[in-house]
């Protein structure tokens, strides 16, 4: 194997996964679903690719086996592993080791593969980061590093941004190359001396008195060190919100959905710990439940929390200028009901996390995670333990999408099962689990009644959204308000009434997915406004246009917009997709369709109340000056932001990009940064880094200044060097600068800071949806509708995005790439199904997300202007493209069939059901 004889010993039943990762330590050979699902788990097996997962070690014995760990040969990169590098295929990283050995076991047999031969190879890999345009690209173009070229930036990238010497420049990530080469550790790779496993006994019920847990059969299992109940942990409740901290560590007295936690193990090994789970005998006494808000919502329906009555988790009623007035004043009046979908980030790396609580009283937590700092925030609390007693080290994350925004029962109750063992524990969750454990997209049932002019200007939108909450709250409140709070964002609303209700039902707990509450009533208007252009004889653009918000401008919800491209994202759209000769002038089948827009740069407030800046970095410079660390707790999870925040260190301190080393999330070491959610890295951590470069220049002027007798003014910086504008030759060199300052004052250390301006108005729930500065998007849809089968396909995608100043346009085009192919998945093809409680597609065989033979092309473009609240002008890229997709596929499809669907996913069904009805008709 890897050219080495490896001589294990193995059990018969342990597959080849298990041993080449638990027993070989290759932990390149990634676990992602277990089931041959996913492709992470890929090796070459005799030069063919086969998932690890589902292959007995025994039936592997003599083959010749290759993991990614043994593709570069001599310290030199595979060509795939330098083309995935160069083009940008590489995100979160999970998929990649699967991914570049199926391209490799491809290009062994056909050396120049055509494009459709590259999709059929690799359609066993998922990946929920990229879109899979980069990987494919970087697949056709492998050959061109063959003969020694080096990876680095990519060709035919020019810079977006003028006037920067880093900022705009598509350097490479600064995680690729681990990632390419299968040596970058996540929380489940990590193996320490003495580690036990833990596994958690969910509830097989739906809703449930515990009458008597008995555990004493499991005890008696050889390698069982212990096993806990809530009797046994802190009863503290947690959440995310302080107004809704309804979850504890385990259910006390009663479970609530299926899935819900009961018991954890801690075991010598995984497979004992889930014998133990099976020894566990709980007694239930069974209780009525209810799996959709509408009964949830009745008088005489089970209430899953005694606080709130009727089940109603979170009720918003928000009224700006005078609605019943519009209708008055409008010509038309239409009204239009939807329904969306129960969705699952579906992250690659399903969670995990490793905890160990030290002899020193220290608790130590390494974890796949978003929010490290909610992660220790909530451990305080739970555990009365003081936030300098916890340290929360982010591992690679292998996605998040806002699954993993939340502290979970990993940590939770692995800081007890540590604590009682003596040794670190190391917690993951199943591919099943990561749906029982929920905290996907919410469904919402929502109704739009809007009234226009006959030109097209909206006089009153009306909007009701039902949320199915599910069994707890996490991010729910915040969602409830998303579901309404950035309709204004788009549009000039002047009369608008938003009644909200998030309830609970006995289901897995619903949470913030990728655009959190926006998506699906972005979809909903937008449908809705098309519709009401056509009945008006309007074109979809110039109604958009007519009604768009413009910079500068305050909302009628009193959220202050700064820069706005949004006329000119649907101009750009308009003009790339070729809208005009295209929207309903393709034959019957195809379809075209166009959909707003944009998101939040940070969300304004944290999730607790709190005055301590949002962002806070560090910069440490070599003392000899050849580079500077950049210390941030802000987590990198395959969005790029490690690679973004050190292209503006090196911009602000007048170095290069290859100069600066980031050190992340690591609380003992990197101050707080409120995490990967809201959108929020490049703007609120970029101005804190920033900030802090600049800070460093302050300090080294003085010094160039009177080496170079220049006065401080007159001083630019540059590519290393400092040098007086006027005479750039005669300059002193950054690390001359560095030397002599380490020399007279010792460490070149510097912070920066970020706290957003007081932001919105004083209504209740006038927080949530306010921002520093908001990034705006269209998207244009192109569709083929399979008038027999009902399928859809799309086509392809015209993207236009304000993001601001772009700081790096490969991560930019990743990020709209990305979007646009995951909430395509939600649009067309991805549902939670439940019968009585029970999920019926908890993995990735059922539960479908987009492959490579899915991914369309994604034209995308950059139409924005510097913004003032961003680090040199950037705003956010990563959900504001998300917001739109479902809209615009939705739309098209309309265009394609003529008729309406009114309810997410798009399906086959529904679309022959469509068709069928307008036969009818
Ligand atoms: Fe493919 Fe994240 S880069 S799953």
């Amino acid at each position: 194997m890897n050219e080495r004889e490896f001589f294990p010993r193995v059990k018969p039943h342990w597959t080849l996964l298990y041993v080449l990762r638990n027993v070989l330590g290759f932990t390149g050979v990634k676990r992602g679903c277990e089931l041959g699902d996913c492709g992470s788990c890929t090796v070459l097996l005799n030069g063919n690719p086969v998932p690890s997962c589902l292959l007995l070690t025994v039936e592997a014995r003599d083959a010749h086996i290759l993991t990614i760990e043994g593709l570069a040969k001599n310290g030199n990169l595979h060509p795939l592993q330098k083309s995935f590098i160069h083009h940008g295929a590489v995100q979160c990283g999970y998929c990649t080791p699967g991914m570049i050995l199926s391209a490799c076991s491809l290009i062994q047999k056909h050396p120049h593969p055509a494009v459709d031969e590259i999709r059929q190879a690799l359609s066993g890999n998922l990946c929920r980061c990229t879109g899979y345009a980069k990987i494919l690209q970087a697949v056709q173009d492998y050959s061109s590093f063959q003969e020694g070229r080096q990876e680095g930036i990519a060709n035919g990238q020019p810079p977006i941004a003028s006037g920067f010497a880093v900022v705009g420049k598509p350097v490479p990530r600064k995680d690729a190359l681990e990632k390419v080469t299968g040596s970058v550790r996540y929380a489940g790779d990590l193996f320490f001396p003495g580690m036990l496993f833990g596994k958690v006994l969910r509830s097989p019920v739906p809703h449930a008195k515990i009458l008597a847990i008995h555990t004493e059969e499991a005890r008696k299992l050889p390698g069982v060190r212990a096993i806990i109940t809530a009797k046994d942990v802190p009863d503290v409740p947690y959440g995310v919100s302080p107004a809704r901290y309804d979850e504890t560590i385990f259910a006390i007295d009663r479970v609530r959905y299926v899935g819900d936690k009961i018991a954890a193990v801690a075991a010598e090994d995984e497979e004992t710990a889930e014998k133990a789970l099976e020894w566990i005998r709980v007694d239930f006494e069974p209780l009525p439940a209810v799996f959709d808000p509408f009964s949830a919502m009745k008088v005489d329906a089970p209430q899953l929390h005694e606080k709130y009555p009727k089940n109603i988790n979170t009720e918003i009623h928000q009224n700006f200028g005078d609605v019943e007035k519009g209708f008055v004043e409008a010509d038309y009046i239409r009204e239009d009901s939807f329904e969306g979908n129960r969705t699952m980030q579906s992250p690659l790396e399903p969670h995990a996390a490793v905890v160990q609580w030290g002899k020193d009283g220290v608790l130590t937590v390494w974890t796949s995670n978003q929010s490290p700092h909610y992660v220790q925030y909530q451990l305080s609390r739970v555990y009365s333990l003081p936030m300098g007693k916890i340290r929360v080290i982010q591992t690679a994350t292998g996605g998040g999408f806002g699954g993993k925004a939340e502290a979970t029962v990993l940590e939770l109750a692995g800081a007890t099962l540590s604590k009682l063992t003596g040794a670190p524990v190391q917690m993951s969750f199943s591919r099943k689990e990561m749906f029982l454990h929920g905290r996907g997209r919410h469904k919402q049932y929502l109704t739009f009644k809007t009234g226009v002019k006959r030109d097209g200007t909206i006089t009153a939108v009306q909007e009701t959204a039902i949320l199915d909450g599910g069994a707890y709250t996490g991010y729910g409140i915040t969602t409830a308000y998303y579901s309404g709070c950035l309709m204004p964002l788009l549009y000039r609303l002047k009369n608008f009434r938003l009644d909200a209700y998030r309830v609970y039902t006995n289901l897995p707990p619903c949470g913030a997915q990728r655009g959190n509450g926006a998506p699906q009533p972005r979809w909903a208007f937008e449908v809705h406004l098309n519709r009401i252009a056509r009945d008006l004889g309007l074109d979809p653009v110039e109604i958009r246009l007519k009604n768009a918000t413009g910079p500068y401008e305050k909302t009628c919800n009193e959220f202050q917009i700064l820069t706005n491209g949004y006329k000119e994202c649907l101009k750009k759209v308009r003009e790339i997709s070729g809208w005009e000769e295209k929207r309903s002038k393709l034959p019957p089948g195809k379809g075209m369709g166009i959909s707003g827009g944009g998101f939040v740069s940070g969300a304004g407030y944290p999730i607790y109340r709190s005055n301590f800046p949002h962002s806070n970095v560090y910069i440490k410079v070599a003392e000899d000056g050849s580079s500077a660390t950049l210390f941030t707790s802000a987590p990198e999870i395959g969005q790029g932001s490690t690679t973004v925040l050190a292209q503006i260190a090196a911009e602000a301190m007048g170095i290069r990009y290859e100069d600066v080393y980031v050190q992340t999330c690591d609380t003992f070491l990197t101050p707080v940064d409120l995490g990967a959610y809201s959108s929020r890295i490049t703007l609120m951590t970029g101005n804190a880094v920033k900030q802090a470069g600049e800070k460093i220049l302050q300090l080294l002027l003085p010094i160039a200044s009177e080496k170079l007798q220049e006065p401080l003014e007159a001083l630019a910086v540059t590519d290393r060097k400092i040098f007086p504008r006027h005479h750039p030759e005669k300059f002193i060199p950054w690390e001359d600068a560095v030397k002599e300052y380490f020399d007279r004052f010792g460490p070149l250390v510097a912070e920066g800071h970020y706290n957003p301006p007081k932001l919105g108005g004083t209504f209740k729930g006038a927080a949530v949806g306010t921002s520093p500065t908001y990034s705006f998007c269209a998207i244009v849809a192109e569709v083929e509708v399979n008038f027999t089968t009902g399928k859809v396909k799309v086509v392809k995608f015209y993207n236009a995005h304000d993001s601001g100043t772009v700081i790096n346009p490969v991560t930019f085009q990743g990020q709209v790439e990305g979007s646009c192919v995951m909430l395509m998945g939600e649009a067309l093809m991805e549902e939670v199904q439940f019968k009585d409680g029970v999920p019926l597609n908890a993995n990735l065989r059922d539960y479908f997300i987009p492959t490579i033979g899915d991914a369309p092309e994604v034209v995308s473009a950059s139409v924005g202007l510097p913004d003032p609240a961003g680090p040199f002008g950037a705003k956010e890229v990563g959900e504001g493209s998300a917001v739109a997709v479902l809209g615009a596929i939705a739309d098209a499809v309309e265009d394609a069939i003529r008729a309406p669907i009114s309810s997410l996913p798009i399906t086959p069904e529904k679309i022959l059901l469509a068709l069928r009805r307008n036969e009818n008709q």
